[in-house]
């Protein structure tokens, strides 16, 4: 169980599985947050590979934590509070389910699962077991993000037409995303997915998605795709997005032109927005007036993973639903299988109501 802490904060334990890559920027993360390093203590490190398992131990001094390949025998003997999923798409389910299923709550990383029945499954799992069950969609969790759905919130572009996004880097990996299917759609769009969802406050009704594996691609399958979205309320959504581009790279967060009824936003995905409104009534291009794009709303949510991880803890100690919740996160990675179904059948594609709701 959880208990009290210092200054009487709820403290957590915790198991992460899969000691890879991205566990370190889990673990850094931690330990640069006070609030969270504080909270939480990992009991447990669990990978197919106890290799890397030990050399996460060493590299983060967690000599007292527990290394076990085998994950049931792992939650059985520290009995944690918390799951950190940090596993390949392909194993995410079944580490999740058995987490579950032993009383965790768990955090994921991104895509929650690698189909949308797995996702559907392990939603109502977590529901049954009364567990909190979230998603690392970091990449909302950043200034620029944050600062746009305030403008439009804000009302200042009058109402939102449209976003359109840019992403293009050659990126060079290695590893399982060579051999992937529908690689950029399920290890990346999604989190471009998932910032215009959140940015437009609005969910995705249909796609029409072009998906190509373009000439001279090192991956193996879907490193390029060109979707169209239909959100709500007649709002557009586009994405032009390829890891396989060399040169003139965008920005990891995408470069966007949100369109409003009075004016545009341009963000390069990184330090520069440029923001006009009309100012006038007359002129075949109408005059425009420069306007501010407000700060983040609250600045303890642009630090990423750290965010993240904060807000799932939050949720948890307060019993409330966390915004990227497997049960809101479904409707974001609803959208990718969406668009590689499209593209599958050169088809506009539904999104289903039920991962709408
Ligand atoms: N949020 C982000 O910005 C971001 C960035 C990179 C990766 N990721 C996600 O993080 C996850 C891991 O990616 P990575 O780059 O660390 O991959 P990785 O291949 O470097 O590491 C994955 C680890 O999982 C282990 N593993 C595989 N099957 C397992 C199982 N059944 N049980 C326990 N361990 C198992 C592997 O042995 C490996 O050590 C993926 O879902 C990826 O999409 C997210």
């Amino acid at each position: 169980m959880v208990s009290l802490g210092r200054g009487n904060q709820v403290s957590f334990r915790a198991v992460l599985a899969g000691c890879g890559a991205m566990s370190k920027g889990w673990l850094k993360a931690i330990a640069e947050t006070p609030a969270l390093r504080d909270r939480i203590t990992i009991v447990g490190l669990n990978d197919i590979n106890p290799d890397a398992a030990h050399r996460l131990a060493a590299e983060f001094g967690l000599g007292k934590a527990a290394v076990e390949s085998d994950l049931k025998a792992l939650l059985t003997g520290t009995k944690p509070d918390l799951l950190f999923d940090v596993v390949v798409p392909g194993a995410r389910h079944d580490v999740v389910a058995t987490a579950l299923e032993h009383g965790c709550h768990v955090l994921s990383e991104k895509p929650m699962a690698a189909s949308l029945d797995d996702a559907r499954r392990l939603v109502a799992l977590a529901a049954r077991a009364g567990r909190t069950h979230a998603v690392v969609q970091n990449r909302r969790y950043i200034a620029g993000v944050r600062r746009i759905r305030r403008l439009i919130d804000s009302g200042a572009l009058g109402e939102l037409t449209a976003l359109h996004a840019d992403f293009f880097i050659g990126a060079h990996f290695g590893g399982f995303r060579d051999v992937m299917q529908n690689v950029l759609l399920l290890d990346m769009a999604i989190h471009t997915f998932d910032a215009a969802r959140f940015m437009a406050g609005r969910d995705a009704l249909a796609v029409y998605c072009h998906e190509t594996n373009p000439r001279g691609s090192w991956y193996a399958h879907g490193a390029a795709a060109n979707a169209i979205f239909e959100l709500a309320d007649d709002i557009t959504f586009t994405y032009r997005g390829s890891w396989a581009a060399e040169g003139a790279q965008t920005s990891w967060e995408s470069a966007w032109r949100i369109i409003g009824t009075r004016g545009t936003l341009l963000w390069d995905g990184a330090e520069r927005f440029e923001a006009h409104v009309v100012d006038g009534d007359d002129g075949f291009h109408r005059p425009l007036a420069p306007i501010e794009v407000p700060p983040p709303a609250d600045p303890a949510q642009t630090h990423g993973h750290a965010s993240v991880i904060a807000e799932f803890i939050g949720a948890i100690e307060t019993g409330r639903r966390p915004e990227t919740a497997g049960s809101d996160n479904i409707k974001s990675l609803a959208m990718v299988f969406a668009a590689i179904e499209s593209a599958r059948t050169r088809t506009r594609q539904p999104i289903a109501p039920e991962d709408r709701q």
